[in-house]
């Protein structure tokens, strides 16, 4: 079998007039005037415990878009059982006939499906029209065909054989079932944790970020219509907690695909630890989790300011700084300084913020109280310090929706929380250094936050782009070099970091799939 070379789907405008844009409007309206009600999807049913959370528009935290149905430990278990139930009959599954209904998920999704999921995660997770699209509809198409294609790749790849001896790899799937935990923050990446494993012949136990429950309920919708048997991919919402320690206690547990926060994470391997006798097997733990990332200019950026603080801007501030790989912090050497600093707190002045069903915003609001607490600490934190000077922004506004005004802060201090810790929101704390301790500067951009995510330097001057590749090495798992640290695109940067930002298992690429797969050597005898 040999599937097609996949493209990376196109991005769509928008632009007013347009058929999309048109299409795209009536379905906002449509999920805006509704209030559906989700259920947990379990062996292929629909399960409604009258137990039930709320879905909000982050941007008008007034309207409830949905109700969904909170489980118990009865329903994770039942979720456990119809994984294990329908394991055999997925597994057995020729990878064509599984790759078959992955690439009907993609053209669904490219055509029908795209204003749903679209809009699902602009009402939901208060993205704009722009950054749906380049998640919700484009990164999930990717990872829809990328990863068929990377799997075949990988079957492909077989051990010498001869004479008179024949060797294989039977790429089988783990042993037990999956866990997918998922965040709000990408559809794409919602999707592609219970994806990637179920692709290898896995069965698994889904559950959303309840701050995504909308859009990936819509997911679901599009996957059971693609042809995914029922109890491949079941899909439980529920106390985290709960949930997890369900889960992790399981005698069956294959592996866990997980993207969320560092301390989740962790405590999820110190759950897995404390249980591993029961286990038939080691589970297989890939997560992708906090991160800091930066951008560093070199001097010799200055022929690029003017794309420097674009980078710094756009990489700070779309979609509110809540992607993963959202710059926060940046090193800019003094002689650069004042100029940079003028149009970077220009373009940020100048962002619109507001309803994302209004097109001209460029932000929305931030996803939900907690976050907007956390965030707001943080501003007040930047007013408090002595050594801390807030450029832009440091406003905060909770009346009708979750809005934080981009914020550009001033540290003089390299090592302050604000420059070490993760904010998760639309803030960025630059540091002003001294040109000529450039090396010393990349030290302790690698040393002063566990993370290693992603990072950008910007530079023209070839010997210091590569020192900062070098210094910066182990600082980032995806580095940029004259380019924002954010929008990595399937099949072209595959996605991850090491350090505690995680297990860097690139998304997006061959490495996760192998992650999914146990394979046995067959040696036979002619
Ligand atoms: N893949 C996302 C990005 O690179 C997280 O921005």
């Amino acid at each position: 079998v040999r599937v097609p070379t996949p493209a990376n789907e196109p991005i769509l405008s928008y632009a007013p007039g347009s058929p999309e844009r048109a299409e795209l409007k009536k379905t906002l309206d449509r999920m805006a005037s509704e209030r559906i009600d989700i259920p947990m999807i379990i062996g292929g049913q629909e399960v409604r415990t009258g137990k039930l959370g709320e879905a909000r528009m982050p941007h008008d935290h007034a309207h409830v878009l949905a109700t969904f149905h909170n489980g118990e430990a009865s329903h994770v278990q039942a979720a456990i059982d119809a994984a294990l139930a329908a394991k055999a009959a997925w597994a057995a599954l020729s990878f064509a006939e599984r790759a078959a209904i992955y690439l009907r998920a993609a053209d669904l999704l490219a055509t029908r499906y795209r204003p749903i999921l679209n809009a699902a995660t602009m009402l939901g997770q208060s993205k704009t029209a722009f950054q749906a699209e380049i998640d919700a509809a484009c990164e999930l198409i990717d990872f829809l065909r990328f990863n068929v294609s990377f799997a075949q790749q990988l079957i492909a790849e077989q051990p010498i054989s001869g004479p008179l001896m024949w060797n294989q790899l039977d790429y089988r799937p783990l042993d037990g079932f999956v866990y997918a935990a998922t965040p709000f923050n990408f559809t794409s990446i919602a999707a592609n944790l219970p994806l990637a494993p179920a692709l290898m012949g896995n069965t698994v136990v889904f559950k959303p970020s309840p701050a995504a429950a909308f859009s990936n309920w819509y997911v679901m919708e599009l996957l059971r219509e693609a042809g995914f048997p029922a109890g491949v991919i079941n899909m439980v919402q529920g106390d985290p907690a709960m949930v997890t320690d369900t889960v992790l206690a399981h005698p069956d547990l294959g592996g866990v695909h997980f993207t969320g926060s560092t301390t989740v994470f962790q405590s999820m391997w110190r759950t897995v630890g404390e249980n591993m006798r029961r286990y038939k097997q080691y589970p297989r733990l890939v997560g992708e989790t906090g991160g800091k990332d930066f951008i560093f200019a070199h001097a010799s950026a200055r022929e690029d300011l003017e794309a420097l603080a674009v980078a710094i801007v756009r990489g700070a501030f779309e979609f509110q700084g809540q992607k993963c790989s959202a710059a926060s912090r940046a090193f800019i050497p003094s002689s650069l300084w004042p100029e940079l600093r003028d149009r970077v707190v220009a373009l940020t002045e100048e962002l619109t913020m507001g309803d994302v069903r209004d097109f001209r915003n460029f932000m929305g609001a931030v996803i939900h109280e907690h976050s907007f607490e956390k965030i707001s600490a943080y501003l007040e934190l930047a007013k408090s310090s002595p050594d801390t000077k807030i450029l832009a922004g440091g406003k905060a506004d909770r009346s009708k929706g979750w809005f934080v005004r981009p914020t550009v802060i001033q540290s003089e201090n390299p090592a302050s929380r604000l420059m070490c810790e993760e904010i998760f929101g639309p803030v960025i704390t630059m540091h002003v250094y001294p040109d000529d301790r450039f090396v010393e500067t990349l030290r302790l951009c690698d040393s002063s936050t566990p993370y290693a995510l992603t990072g950008a330097i910007f530079g023209r001057d070839r010997a210091a782009v590569a020192t900062a590749s070098r210094e910066l090495r182990n600082a980032a798992g995806n580095f940029y070099v004259n380019d924002k640290p954010t929008g990595a695109v399937v099949g072209q940067q595959p996605f991850g970091g090491s350090r505690a930002s995680g297990t860097n298992d690139k998304a997006g690429s061959f490495l996760n799939l192998v992650r999914w797969t146990s394979p046995r050597t067959i040696k036979e005898n002619f």
